[in-house]
């Protein structure tokens, strides 16, 4: 498990912010969703056979003897959330969550065993609007946090169960032919999971699988009028995206839609969004039906994309360098004042002693805008000296009375 180191934090909250304004902007509602969930839901809903069910949960025995999983997504906790607070049957719900999610996989750069996602999920609307409108929204949020050149909208259709279930035993009786020359995961898979074949890394399964049947042709009329309709509302509205029969998702849960948001600037680890549909999941939890979709977004791989893009605001706007014991006393207060009258203005206080130039020397490397400088002289004549750091020009004498107004003035110019 990483630990998330000041500079990446800044990130994760600025994507944060990007986030919920954006999600705001489509009336979605944030909700808290806890961490831990009964192990059986992720069994049922994510699927037995899955990669997260298999070997990556992390499951224990609480004191009670009840097995608790810390949830490896979000999807399963805020279905069974809709459902025991009453807000799925014959409604529309468009909500969303943030926090940590945990799964046992092998790190590597872009993927953690906890991880932060951000996740929005829509409950009571089966037509393909509400998938468009989901992924304008996902392009939306690349757009604002300046990342809409680095990535790219891959998309398909699943079908339902049963027209899944006619594609799978296609698949298996082509795939069977070869069985010897598949990787290994994909020869445990045809007896387990034979679609999840499909998203093989394997270079030769690839290849094998050139020929093999295509999910398309084996789709229900429904799902495939659905999928048309959401292409077409897509192409109205200018999102590109790319038809991709292989995508298929590595949870249970999904049918019809299914999607991910790729980019090639982080090697193996290139999804930095995925999702879908599931329009049985709250039937399967014992639930009165509500179709569903949603997605959710990794935002470790999303900072990464964004590292190089951002440039830091440092930590501070002000820093206060004070020059003895009594001077000291005073900037104390100083800085109390000047964070009283500017709401949100960074003030950093130099804490310790120090000459004024290694102090000034810090205050540089803060970041911050201003200097505000106490000596015995400033607090003999009640008075703040204020040096630029960013921009040149003379130190300035202000009056201690004035300075807040002075501060606001220079950081609140061009509001
Ligand atoms: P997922 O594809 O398993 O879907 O995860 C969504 C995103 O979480 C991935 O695209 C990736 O960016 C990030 N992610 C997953 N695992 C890791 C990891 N080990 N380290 C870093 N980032 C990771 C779901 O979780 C579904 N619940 C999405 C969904 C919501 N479908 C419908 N609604």
């Amino acid at each position: 498990m990483q630990d998330i180191l000041p500079a990446q934090k800044a990130i994760h909250r600025h994507i944060e912010e990007v986030a919920r304004s954006v999600l705001a902007g489509y009336g979605y509602q944030e909700i808290g969703l806890p961490v831990l969930e009964q192990t059986q839901l992720f069994k049922r809903l994510v699927g037995e056979n899955t990669d997260i069910v298999e070997k990556e949960m992390y499951t224990f025995d609480d004191r009670n003897g009840d097995s608790l999983t810390m949830r490896p997504e979000g999807t399963a906790g805020c279905a069974r959330f809709g459902e025991e607070n009453g807000l799925l049957f014959n409604q529309v719900q468009r909500l969303w969550y943030i926090g940590p999610m945990f799964r046992y996989e092998r790190p590597q750069k872009g993927r953690y065993r906890q991880f932060d996602q951000i996740g929005a999920e829509c409950f009571g609307m089966a037509g393909p609007d509400i998938d468009a409108e989901l992924l304008l929204m996902n392009a939306r949020l690349w757009r604002d946090l300046g990342l809409i050149e680095d990535v790219r909208l891959e998309l398909n259709s699943i079908g339902t169960s049963e027209s899944r279930g006619a594609y799978r035993e296609k698949l298996v009786a082509y795939l069977e032919k070869y069985r010897d020359d598949l990787d290994e995961d994909s020869q445990r898979r045809l007896s387990t999971n034979p679609m999840r074949i499909l998203d093989s890394k394997s270079e030769i399964t690839q290849a094998i699988l050139v020929d093999a049947p295509s999910i398309a042709d084996s789709l229900d009329n429904e799902s495939k009028q659905h999928f048309e309709d959401l292409c077409q509302m897509l192409d109205d509205s200018g999102l590109a995206y790319e038809v991709n029969t292989n995508i298929v998702r590595g949870l249970d849960y999904y049918n019809r839609t299914v999607f991910e948001w790729i980019t090639d600037t982080l090697g193996a680890q290139g999804t930095v969004c995925g999702g879908g549909r599931y329009d049985g999941l709250v039937e399967q939890m014992g639930g009165r039906g509500s179709p569903g979709v949603g997605f959710a977004m990794g935002l470790d791989r999303l900072a990464l994309m964004l590292a190089e893009k951002i440039e830091s605001s440092g930590v501070a706007d002000v820093y206060v360098v004070s020059q003895g014991a009594e001077a000291r006393r005073v900037a104390m207060q100083v800085a109390e004042e000047v964070r009283d009258g500017v709401r949100g203005l960074r003030v950093q206080m130099h804490c310790g002693d120090g000459k004024f130039k290694a102090q000034l020397k810090k205050a540089d490397a803060s970041g911050a805008r201003l200097a505000l400088v106490l000596g015995e002289e400033e607090v003999a004549n009640s008075s703040v000296s204020v040096k630029m750091l960013r921009e040149s020009g003379d130190q300035i004498s202000c009056s201690r009375d004035k300075l807040v107004s002075y501060c606001r003035d220079y950081f609140h110019e061009g509001d």
